[in-house]
């Protein structure tokens, strides 16, 4: 494990004059907070005994079931027992890692892929291999192509790690097509499948896509998250897995925490059972459509030209890619004096790449930061590009390991 050299800058870049396009964290502040107050606090005065004792490994049976109704929402049709409840999908990442990979096994991610994933997988000393991805999602092709010539070459893939849905950090979310190409390529070769989605129902326009797990129940395992429909600090997510898959995360659960705390498992199941949960879901994605408007807006207005960017249906996160020869690593402490943050694309790639990506989140600043944080950014690429002018490309550096820049960031 290791800590990322760009950690202390952001330390400065959480100061209230920053812009933080970097931080990925959702707007909690959106909720009605009066009411999840009283909530907790109904929840010790009547159910105390329970909600302050240790609870099972798998997760409260109750909040279970509720779970089950999130999922249906994805076309997930699924028993309660086949779930286990985690500290954040999250803790369903490092768990399903631990019961699978030994020292220089194969794990295959989207390149870029989620900074937290990649971390756990290093820590495990697994070898990620990145699958090439545009603007529908993991490319098929090479998905198979990768997978022979890993299988040629004799090394051993546990599984495939996808962000279907408004993927972190890229935006982008798998057609439908290729959802049935990935399935079937994977089960061919009998590749499992971690389907991580917690930003699945956070969809700008329509319906929510079907799971990959909706269609092909023994391959895949499928983690959910409360964090960004609710709130992260309860920490509540969640892997819907196979009989033997669930059996072993249940014990590799117990010996990392005994339990997930029970109190805040029932404050969510409280809140699921007497709260309007679907239209709260609905108020976040109305909330952060606007700043996804935002943000395009004003980098469609105020970038140069020669910077490009997705173009996000939900979820947090823009990916936007610098002009030839700029390094977003490197200008970040420029960007940070000028008082506007984002995260470096070299933090999402395992191999070193990314260094022209930059990674902008539209889900905490308020619509005119957001603007204010494009147009001070523009500033900076402009001016690194006239020094680019000027000087040459310098050489784009080299940079090894997984940056990983704090939860708050993820
Ligand atoms: C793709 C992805 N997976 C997992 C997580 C972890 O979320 P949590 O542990 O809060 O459920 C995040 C958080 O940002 C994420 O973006």
């Amino acid at each position: 494990m290791v800590a990322s050299e760009i950690r202390a800058l952001f330390a400065v870049a959480s100061r209230p004059e920053v812009v933080s396009l970097a931080g990925g964290m959702p707007y909690v502040t959106a909720l009605p907070l009066d009411m999840v107050g009283e909530l907790v606090s109904e929840l010790v005065t009547r159910r105390g005994p329970v909600a302050l004792q240790y609870g099972s490994g798998q997760g409260d049976p109750h909040l279970r079931e509720q779970i089950c109704d999130v999922m249906r929402l994805e076309g997930i049709q699924a028993a309660a027992d086949d779930v286990v409840v985690t500290v954040g999908s999250q803790q369903a990442l490092d768990l399903i890692t631990r019961i699978f990979i030994d020292p220089g096994d194969v794990v295959l991610a989207e390149g870029p892929s989620y900074v937290g994933a990649l971390g756990t997988f290093s820590a495990y000393q697994a070898k990620v291999v990145h699958i090439a991805m545009d603007d529908q999602g993991i490319v098929p092709e090479s998905l198979a192509q990768t997978i022979y010539a890993l299988e040629t070459a004799g090394a051993p893939i546990k599984f495939l790690y996808t962000i279907p849905n408004f993927q972190n950090p890229a935006g982008v979310t798998l057609n439908i097509a290729r959802r049935q190409q990935v399935l079937d390529i994977c089960q061919r070769a009998g590749v499992l499948i971690i389907e991580d989605n917690p930003y699945g129902l956070l969809g700008f326009d329509g319906e929510p896509m079907p799971a990959l797990r909706a269609d092909n129940a023994d391959g895949v395992v499928y983690l959910g998250s409360f964090s960004k429909t609710l709130a992260p600090g309860f920490r509540v997510g969640w892997a819907l897995a196979p009989h033997a898959i669930r059996d072993k995360l249940v014990l590799a659960m117990e010996s990392a925490v005994l339990s997930h705390s029970s109190f805040t498992q029932l404050a969510v199941g409280q809140y699921l059972a007497t709260q309007p949960w679907r239209e709260q879901i609905k108020t976040f994605r109305e909330l952060y459509r606007e700043r996804r408007d935002a943000l395009l807006d004003a980098l469609e207005s105020l970038m140069p030209p020669e910077v490009t960017w997705t173009r996000p249906g939900g979820g947090f996160f823009v990916w936007a890619t610098l002009p030839e020869g700029l390094d977003s690593k490197a200008i970040l402490p420029r960007a940070v004096a000028e008082r506007v943050a984002f995260v470096p694309g070299t933090g999402f790639f395992s191999d070193g790449s990314g260094a022209r990506h930059m990674r902008l989140s539209y889900c905490y600043p308020e619509p005119d930061r957001i603007r204010e944080g494009v147009r001070r950014l523009a500033g900076v690429i402009e001016q690194e590009m006239q020094l680019r002018d000027t000087f040459g490309t310098g050489s784009v550096r080299e940079h090894n390991g997984v940056d990983t820049p704090g939860p708050d960031l993820a």
